[in-house]
Parts: C-alpha cells; structure tokens; sequence
C-alpha cells in the first residue's frame, strides 16, 4: 500500500526522501513523486513505474531545500500515471500534499470544489484535500506564525474528510514546516537532533531516528527541524510523548540472495533461534514479558476467537489446533473481514487473539475494534511494535521475526505458529493442563528447530527446484492436507498464488473426494503434506484416491518414509519432529517451491502484481 515519507533538516533533502523511498517500497507501489521547498517555491517530481526511474529524472535537478515529502503510490482512484501520483497540489502550486488512505466522501467534495472553481487535475481523491487547504488559507486571517496558519487551515481541511488518511503537506507561505493528520491509517514522527521525519512505517523513521512520536487517530503534528507540536483536531495541544523504538532496520541489500522472499525464508532458523534465547530460557515455561494481562485472567476465558488475514489467518487455523487440543477451548480461526461484518457472539469471558505481521491491516483492526466496543479483550501476536494495533489492543505478543520486506509473508508465518505454541504451554502451565515433565519434553522438541529448519533448507533445495522447474507451466496445483498441516496446505497454495500467478487452492485431505476431485486430471500436481503422524493413515488413503485419478504427486513427509517411493514424483522430507511443531518444518519446502516457480517464470518474487505489503484499506 501506499508510503508516505517526509523530512525537514540539515541533510540533503532528496538523498533523504529517495532513500526512504526506498525503504517503504516493499509496502508494494505502482508510482511515486517527491516535493521540495526549494526556497519558498514549491517543486514536484513524480512519475509512474519505480523509483530508480524518479531518480534519473531528479539527477537533471540541483535543489537548494531543507523540507520535503514523498511518496510511493498504490493506486486506488485512478490509474498509476504520473498525474495520478503524489505529491498532489491545489490550483496555484502553493500547497503540497501526499496522502495515505481512501476519502470515502471524495466525489462530493470534487463536485463542489469544481462548482467553486477549482482546477482539479487528477483522479485521485486525494487531490480534493489540497483545496480544501488552498480554500481554508483564503478564509482565515493570515496575522502571526504562519506555521500555526498553516496548521489550522490543515484542521479546517480534513474535519470535512469522511474516510481514512495520512497526510503530511507543505505549504509555500510556511517555510520549514511539514503539517500532518492522521485517521485511521499510520503516521509516525521521528523527533532527531536538529531534524524531525515522517513516515507511514518504521523502516523509513528510523534509520534517522530512534527517538519516535506515535501519532493518534484524530490528530495533527506541526513538524519543525527543531520542535515538534501534536493537536487534537479541534486545535488543542496535546503532550507530546517521545518514545524510543527498538527495531531492527533492514538493510536494503539482499545479503547475496536473488530476492528478499528468499532471504527471509533462509533467515527462519535463525529467527527462531532468536526467539528461543528470548522466550525459553532453561526448561522454565516460555517467559512473555510484554504479556500485559494477569494470569488470573488469562486462566478465566472459556472461549477464544483468533482473527486475522492471508496468511495471518492461516496460522490462526493453526492456533485452533492448539488451544483445543492443549487448553480443551473452543476456539474459532475467523477471517477478519468477515468477523467484522457478523455480528458475531462476543461474550465477556471469551478472549479475542488477532495475529498480525504489520499491526495495520484494516480488516484486523477493525475486529480489535469491535471486540473492544463489546468490552471484550483482545490480546495481539504482532511483529511491528509501535503499530496501531498494539496500541488498541489490551495485550501484546512480540513476534521478533524481524523486518519482512518480501510481499508474500514467510519468516513472520513460522514466527506466529512458533509464538502460538509457546503461548499454548504458557496457557496450558498456568492451567495445570500440562505438568513440568510435559512442558519440558515440548520445548525440547521446540528448540530442536532451527537445526531441522537447516537441514531442510541444505538438503531439499536442490529437489524443490528440479520440481519447480518441471511443473512451471501448469495452471493449476492443488494442496491437501490433514489435521494440524490443513493450515499448512492452505498457507502453500496461498504462497504459490501470490508470487507465480499460479491458481492453487487447498483442501482438507478428507474434503477432497466431496467435489473437488474432479479437478484431477493427469497433469494436475497436487502437493500432499503428509508426515507421519496420527491422521498419517488417512491421509496416505486420500493421497491414493488421487493416484488413482492420475494425479501427478507431489509429497511433503518425514525422513525414512518410503510409501511414497514408487508413487511420488517428487518427495521433500522433513526430520522426524513432534507433531504439533510439523506445520513449522513443512512449510519450508512449499515457500521454497512457489519462490522457484515465480522466479523461473521472471517474475517480481518480492513485488508481486496487485499485492501490498500492509493493506491498510478495506
Ligand atoms: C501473504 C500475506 C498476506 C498477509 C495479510 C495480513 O503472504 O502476506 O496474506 O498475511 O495481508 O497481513 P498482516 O499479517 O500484516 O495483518
């Protein structure tokens, strides 16, 4: 989705904005622009395709600015061509704005300003919010600080948007000043020595700063290099807390990897090695520090709802396995989009659980909200601190997968389950569900792996790309599954949809003879997860009911299993590991297998067509 960056200080301007440019591409975009105040006038460079090409086009100018803002743009209102870009302006060049969200009153508004005059010259809805200033700054008195003239010209400006924004603006009549809103979609300020940023992300802040202001829904920053102010949106001034955030930046290089995809599905087991020192230290039951809930509480719930989206949701399937089977909880995996609009049973001994790798998705925002009207908790797994949702929700899990820049989600997915089995020992502990003795034996299973993340990743590389490159021209690949890997199979076809464009589906292995079996053809590749464990029986049935229709095979099952020797093309092992931790093993070869395909295919593995990283809109 769209990125929004902007900075005021002593650095060069351009340099900074087009390298937070950059560090906000993998939110996925389709054009961009910057905006200077070169002086006290206004300039604007924006084009549509990727930032190397703005780059070339600024390389032509020498800019003398110490303010500026960019834009990376994912085109919702208009197709992606440079007028459509960001930075947009009013009718005399004076005001400047970029803009993150969707104006659900934009028509209306673009049909009076057009009745009044105005010049619009894009699509996009954004455009109607630089005249909507340009018109507030003719209204009010321009006496004293023209910064503050600015500012309440911004406030006059969006308290007639209806919808979601942030919005950061230059204004040629306040040198030196960046204004910014925020309603419903993130904005960040990073408050440096001598310079302040903003940004829709972390990754663009905080190679600048550390030291980061969390703007609120329904607030406004003035932004100087040297003092920052928050409002309300009535014009009150509100204390400004600066908090420092601890997060690792992604370095823009792809340490030798073709693709980021790639790299973070090489970083899993050191990752999980990371969060074994963090969470199980010794054969203790796994520590949550940040779990900011009592144990009197958390041991009360006698429901649990996991919401979540895309492969968020899918690890959610995976913590239903869990709490039902360890916690003997009801427990619904619901798709957020959809339990927002359910009216679903919320009561008040049930605990919400949203599972996300950005913390900004609308969707599961939108559910935290709604459970939180209903006076019903809800405890967040999320990989991004400071993101909104671990600020309105009632608790927070950390996922420390680190940054993702890949599109398609990987290192965050294994991050989840791992932290959904953890939080099910820690439950089942404070529950007396498990004795000491039980939850040892899990964690000893749990720290083995990394080392078998490894091996999978040494040893079944080179047979993953043999497979991928001999089914690269189907059309269609089909994923089964049973039990604890149904996630798992949802999550792999899910996986090769996004980066090859290729339509998978999965299914629960029992699910398949009800109908989807008539897909099956004798060039169909249906990949089975099917490790030995205790549905392996009737899994190895349904992977026979579909030899026999011709189907051509392809297995994902452990170590030293020779059913599948004369009836599989290809076999991808894992090493024999509980059942319960499989899921985080056989995903493995499935991201490797649909990296391959999308990359034999030419194809953007880290930007795929369509998608975005954080998809802060409905
Ligand atoms: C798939 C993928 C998406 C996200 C989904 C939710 O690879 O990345 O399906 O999982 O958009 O995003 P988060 O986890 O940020 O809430």
């Amino acid at each position: 989705m769209c990125g929004i960056f902007g900075y005021v200080g002593e650095r060069d301007v351009v340099e900074v904005l087009v390298a937070g440019l950059k560090r906000l591409q993998y939110r996925g975009y389709d054009s961009c622009g910057i905006a200077v105040l070169d002086g006290n006038e206004l300039a604007i460079v924006k084009e549509a395709g990727r930032i190397e090409r703005l780059e070339q086009v600024l390389s032509r100018y020498t800019f003398q600015a110490k303010v500026g803002i960019a834009h990376t743009r994912w085109a919702t209102h208009g197709k992606p061509t440079p007028t459509n870009a960001h930075p947009h302006i009013d009718c005399h060049g004076t005001v400047s704005i970029v803009h993150n969200g969707v104006i659900d009153n934009f028509l209306n508004l673009r049909e009076s300003l057009l009745n009044r005059g105005h010049i619009l010259r894009s699509e996009t809805d954004t455009e109607v919010i630089a005249h909507l200033i340009e018109e507030e700054l003719s209204k009010i008195s321009h006496e004293g600080e023209k910064a503050f003239v600015f500012l309440k010209a911004v406030m006059k400006a969006v308290s007639q948007l209806k919808g979601s924004y942030a919005i950061a603006c230059l204004w040629e009549g306040a040198p030196g000043v960046i204004v910014s809103a925020r309603q419903g979609s993130p904005l960040l300020i990073g408050v440096g020595n001598n310079e302040a940023c903003i940004g829709s992300d972390l990754n663009a802040v905080l190679p600048i700063t550390k030291q980061v202001i969390l703007l609120n829904d329904g607030e406004l920053a003035l932004v100087t290099q040297t003092k920052v102010w928050v409002f309300d949106i009535e014009g009150k001034e509100k204390k400004v807390a600066v908090q420092r955030i601890e997060w690792e930046v992604t370095e823009e290089d792809r340490a030798g990897f073709p693709t980021f995809m790639l790299k973070e599905i090489y970083e899993q087991p050191e990752r999980i090695r990371k969060i074994i020192a963090l969470r199980c230290q010794g054969a203790n039951p796994p520590i949550f520090e940040e779990l900011d809930m009592p144990p009197s509480q958390l041991i009360g719930f006698r429901r649990i709802i996991v919401q979540a989206a895309g492969t968020s949701w899918h690890s959610g399937l995976y913590g239903k396995y869990l709490f039902e089977r360890y916690l003997r909880i009801p427990t619904d995996a619901e798709i957020a989009s959809e339990f927002r609009y359910r009216e679903p049973v919320l009561e008040q001994d049930t605990l919400v659980i949203a599972i996300s790798q950005s913390g900004e998705t609308a969707d599961t925002l939108a559910g935290i909200r709604q459970a939180r009207s209903r006076f019903v908790p809800v405890l967040s797994l999320c990989n991004v601190p400071g993101s909104t949702m671990t600020r309105e929700s009632d608790a927070v899990i950390y996922l420390h997968a680190g940054p993702e820049i890949g599109v398609a989600s990987t290192k965050a997915y294994t991050a989840q389950l791992a932290h959904l089995f953890l939080l099910t020992l820690h439950l089942a502990r404070l529950k007396w569900l498990l004795s000491q003795d039980n939850i040892n034996q899990l964690l000893d299973q749990f720290n083995q792996l990394p080392e078998k993340m490894e091996k999978i990743l040494d040893e079944q590389e080179s047979i993953v790309r043999e497979c991928a490159k001999t089914f690269l021209d189907s059309r269609y690949f089909l994923y089964l599954a049973r039990g604890i890997n149904y996630p798992t199979a949802l999550e792999g076809a899910l996986k090769l949809k996004e980066v090859s464009y290729i339509h998978a589906s999965g299914y629960p292995a029992g699910e398949f003879k009800h109908g989807p079996i008539a897909l099956v053809d004798k060039d169909t590749p249906v990949v089975c997860i099917a490790p030995v464990d205790s549905v392996y029986e009737k899994t190895l049935a349904n992977i026979e009911e579909v030899k026999a229709r011709g189907g051509r095979l392809i297995v994902v099952t452990t170590e030293g299993n020779r059913d599948f020797d004369e009836m599989a093309e290809f076999i991808f092992t894992i090493p024999q590991i509980h059942e319960d931790l499989t899921p985080l093993l056989t995903v493995i070869p499935l991201q490797l297998l649909a990296h391959h395909v999308a990359a034999m295919k030419g194809l953007d593995v880290d930007k795929p067509r369509n998608l975005a990283k954080s998809v802060t809109v409905e």
